[in-house]
């Protein structure tokens, strides 16, 4: 057994977009496609002797291939050391533990997180630094540079090792050890929450429905929830991962989890619902017949976080992206702590959390987390909930609807026009992006614009910047509009819009919410011509 140097040639088009290089599987079952990306990632690591690597991915169609391959570039690159997950399955948020609790120089995550899978959906690959997080734009921007001039790769041709058996073996020098992919993260999550507590509540009669959609969180789901936590058995449904989610898009909002929404409408509905995407960072928390938004999720828990033993000392800050909704600016102002508004995309969090800035984070695409990791994270963001329910006493929607009295209601949907023409995507941005200037003042129905600009970033922590991050419209009142092009699509363009409303008064806090956005969405139809430049009429998702 040896190493081989093999000639190759760059591919276009391996610039990691808003959370790594994703494209279709037959994209990357091209030879050398995956090979060149991970020989990038490895020379721009440099020397890598003595260091430890994580490897794991959400189980999707070609995670094994793909873990045997980067195996075998690993021992060619010279690292001493990988951990890899059982079977080749780690979520994003437990590669982001693993990281961080045995002191690895990073970790390769193997997912296209909430995008289709199988032998037609997608397939992608992420970079994640000694901190845990998704690397920042600088190594990204360095890996893509290096996809572009790369000539050879190096690779093992020792045989396949077994993945499927707990322990340690070799390639070449370096040691494989394939680790439980739920201990380390379930040992996390004990020390942060209060697991008497929630057993208490289970123990009480409370019902509960995770749906783990085929994905990467079912076996998180199952061992915590009803090994550790007493839940009855059948609380998780969907809880076996399969390389094509089941057919399923495992995307954990009202339109794609329609069977967790079907459930907790019924009469007799469960306490509590939640799900979590493809590879476990992404949730969604629902209560009986009542959808909380991302936005609000992230303000409840951060104006209840004391609640929880691994919270109890307060928050040192919160970040939110740009277009979630400012419920949990509201939140901050009340605690006397930071708010902070990044760029859409967790990368952008790492600087805040590692220098102690913020302690909370979300996006309102259905992602929460805080500084136990350095990624977005599903199953945690479903614990802090219940150490909510179990301490407080009270329902999911008497959690919420207090919180709308204190705080006022930020009404919040996003309109997805999904897989567009490209041409005419940029062409809308580019048409708003001159009108930026003149927007301000201008009366637009019930609504005053304050100021309208393109959303650019200067990190407070390391000075880097981000430009052309969305476009926003924000009115005197504090209402917005928000255009994005998504970063993580792979097919055309996909234009996001976010309409956020806030109102204070709680006579209106339980209006549709279609119905209390209806004037937004009208302008930012009227403002952005949309239907003009994508040729649709209406959105594919509204979440
Ligand atoms: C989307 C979400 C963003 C999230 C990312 C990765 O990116 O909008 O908040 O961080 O997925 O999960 P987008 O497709 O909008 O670039
Ligand atoms: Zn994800």
């Amino acid at each position: 057994m040896s190493i081989q140097t093999v000639a190759t040639k760059a591919f276009p088009g391996q610039r990691p977009g808003t959370s790594g290089l994703r494209k279709k599987v037959s994209i990357f079952q091209q030879p050398s496609y995956l090979e060149n990306f991970v020989q990038s990632v490895f020379d721009t690591l440099g020397d890598c002797a003595g260091k430890t690597l994580v490897l794991g991915g959400d189980g999707r169609f070609h995670n094994r291939e793909a873990v045997q391959t980067i195996l075998h570039m690993a021992a060619a690159h010279g690292f001493a050391k990988v951990l890899v997950g059982q079977g080749g399955i780690l979520s994003t948020p437990a590669v982001s533990c693993v990281i961080r609790k045995h002191g690895a120089l990073g970790g390769i995550v193997l997912s296209a997180s909430h995008n289709p899978g199988g032998p037609d959906g997608d397939f992608g690959i992420k970079y994640n630094i000694a901190a845990g997080g998704p690397a920042p734009e600088s190594v990204t921007e360095a890996i893509f540079h290096r996809t572009e001039s790369i000539k050879q790769y190096r690779i093992s041709d020792a045989p396949a090792i077994d993945i499927d058996r707990l322990g340690v073996s070799h390639i070449e020098q370096m040691e494989v050890e394939v680790i439980d992919p739920v201990a380390d993260y379930a040992e996390l999550m004990q020390r942060l929450f209060d697991f008497d507590a929630i057993k208490a509540l289970f123990g009480r009669g409370f019902r509960m429905c995770f749906d783990g959609m085929h994905a990467v969180s079912g076996p998180y789901a199952t061992t915590i929830l009803e090994g550790m936590l007493g839940a009855p058995a059948g609380t998780v449904i969907n809880g076996v991962p399969l390389e094509d989610f089941g057919g399923h898009h495992p995307d954990p909002n009202p339109v794609n989890a329609a069977q967790l929404i079907a459930i907790m409408a019924a009469d007799d509905a469960p306490d509590f619902g939640a799900a979590s995407d493809g590879d476990g960072d992404r949730n969604m928390i629902v209560g009986r017949k009542f959808d909380v938004t991302p936005s609000d999720s992230l303000a409840v828990l951060a104006a209840n976080a004391t609640l929880a033993p691994g919270y109890r000392a307060g928050l040192k800050g919160i970040a939110r992206s740009m277009p979630t909704s400012r419920a949990a600016d509201r939140v901050a102002d009340a605690l006397g702590i930071p708010c902070y508004e990044a760029p859409t995309g967790w990368k952008f969090f790492g600087t805040l959390l590692d220098a102690g800035k913020a302690t909370l984070c979300g996006e309102e695409s259905y992602g929460t987390g805080s500084d136990h990791i350095r990624e977005k994270d599903g199953l945690w963001a479903v614990l802090f909930w219940l150490n909510l329910l179990a301490v407080s006493g009270k329902s999911v929607e008497q959690l919420v609807g207090e919180h709308w009295a204190r705080f006022g209601r930020n009404y919040y949907s996003r309109h997805d026009y999904e897989a567009v023409e490209t041409k005419g995507a940029n062409e809308l941005m580019a048409s708003l992006r001159v009108k930026l200037t003149a927007l301000a003042g201008q009366d637009l129905g019930h609504y005053v614009v304050d100021f309208a600009d393109d959303f650019s970033y200067t990190d407070p922590v390391d000075g880097s910047v981000a430009t052309q991050q969305g476009i926003r419209i924000v009115m005197t009142n504090g209402s917005r509009i928000v255009y994005r092009l998504s970063g993580t699509g792979t097919e055309g363009a996909t234009l996001r819009v976010y309409l956020e409303r806030y109102e204070a008064d709680p006579a209106y806090h339980h209006l549709p919410t279609q119905q209390a956005l209806s004037a937004l969405i009208l302008i930012a139809e009227q403002v952005g011509g949309i239907t003009g430049w994508t040729g649709r009429a209406r959105p594919t998702v509204t979440t």
